[in-house]
């Protein structure tokens, strides 16, 4: 027989169930415990949540697409009236670098913040663990973006805990460098897959959510290469550059709906991605740019809650903002 508690405090769920879309409402384990009857719907998520120890059947196996949801349940008043007025945010690619300190910043910022990833789901629990620990609430979804099924399936996670989804960004990316005539089909087909037809596959997944509500904000993490191109880097340029052609046809297409669609183009940010860069080039690079530093994660960060969250922002669309140290000037 199984044992159950209701809880009404904040609470760390961990979910690992076979997909991740059905067992989002469905099954959450809490340690020992699975959380059933966590409800699809912003009032059953509010109500109390039973918990029951894990059936016998139940998967521990981890999932292709696997959640990890940290899930924090309010009181039951006070967390209806913050569910009304907090933003819900996915941001791809948010364990590490400048997705994670978009996480945390729009997290801080009172969103409910689902933090997808691909492989650390260590680190992803952490960002999780920061903004609960700041009072908001968050869900890590682990699962490969470039795949239309994950896409769906993360969209559909955030939904079936808050509701909703106002704020999408598609921040996961990956390198893949060397030069033109090296370059095997496989070194531009997954830099494509990821940092090109992921961020197609995550909004119109998300999209779908925001036009029903004729309501939302999507932002795009392209690059400078994006603009200017770079030697040793025509996969990632190409697909930056892809995801810039595509901010602006998508910001004409949903303007009418209400939804911002915006692309950052960060020039070089401190994060793993460039800590690769090896000190010759990294002079080289510092060399370029006017405000002679690379960018911090956070600086990105920033300006992505600005796009986000600010209503002065309501009014920007189609735009790509270069955040460089006015290394590309145009
Ligand atoms: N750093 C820069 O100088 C710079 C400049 C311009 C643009 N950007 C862009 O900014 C974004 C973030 O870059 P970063 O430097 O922060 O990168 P990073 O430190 O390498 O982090 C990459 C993030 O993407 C996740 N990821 C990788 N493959 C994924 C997949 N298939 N599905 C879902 N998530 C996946 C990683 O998750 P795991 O931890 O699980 O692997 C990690 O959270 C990228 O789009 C990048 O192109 C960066």
């Amino acid at each position: 027989m199984a044992s159950s508690a209701f809880i009404t405090s904040p609470i760390a769920a961990v979910l690992s169930n076979k997909t991740a879309a059905s067992a989002a409402s469905q099954r959450f384990s809490l340690g020992r415990y699975n959380i059933v009857e966590f409800g699809s719907r912003r009032s059953s998520f509010f109500s109390r949540v039973k918990l029951t120890a894990p059936s016998q059947g139940f998967s521990t196996k981890k999932p292709s697409s696997g959640v990890r949801a940290v899930a924090a349940v309010e009181p039951v008043v006070a967390g209806v009236e913050k569910a009304l007025v907090a933003p819900v945010a996915v941001v791809t690619g948010a364990s590490r670098g400048i997705g994670k300190a978009i996480a945390l910043a729009l997290g801080k910022s009172g969103c409910k913040v689902l933090v997808n990833y691909s492989r650390s789901s260590k680190e992803a629990d952490d960002v999780c663990n920061e903004i609960e620990e700041s009072g908001g609430q968050a869900l890590s979804f682990g699962g490969d973006v470039s795949k239309e099924d994950v896409a769906m399936a993360m969209i559909k996670t955030a939904v079936d805990t808050w509701g909703t989804v106002d704020v999408l960004v598609n921040n996961a990316g990956i390198t893949r460098d060397t030069l033109m005539m090296r370059m095997k089909l496989s070194q531009w087909q997954e830099v494509i897959d990821l940092n090109l037809t992921g961020v197609f596959v995550c909004t119109q997944a998300a999209a779908k959510v925001m036009m029903k509500k004729k309501k939302g904000k999507i932002i795009n993490i392209s690059s400078v290469v994006g603009l200017i191109g770079n030697a040793g880097q025509v996969n990632y340029s190409a697909a930056k550059a892809g995801v810039i052609g595509f901010t602006k046809s998508v910001a004409r297409e949903y303007a009418s709906r209400n939804i911002n669609v915006n692309a950052i183009a960060p020039g070089f940010i401190a994060s793993d991605m460039t800590s690769k860069l090896g000190e010759d080039i990294e002079k080289k690079v510092l060399a370029n740019i006017p405000l002679g530093r690379f960018g911090q994660p956070e600086e990105v960060a920033g300006l992505v809650e600005f796009l986000a969250l600010n209503p002065s922002a309501n009014y920007i669309t189609g735009q790509v903002i270069t955040i460089d140290g006015g290394m590309v000037m145009q």
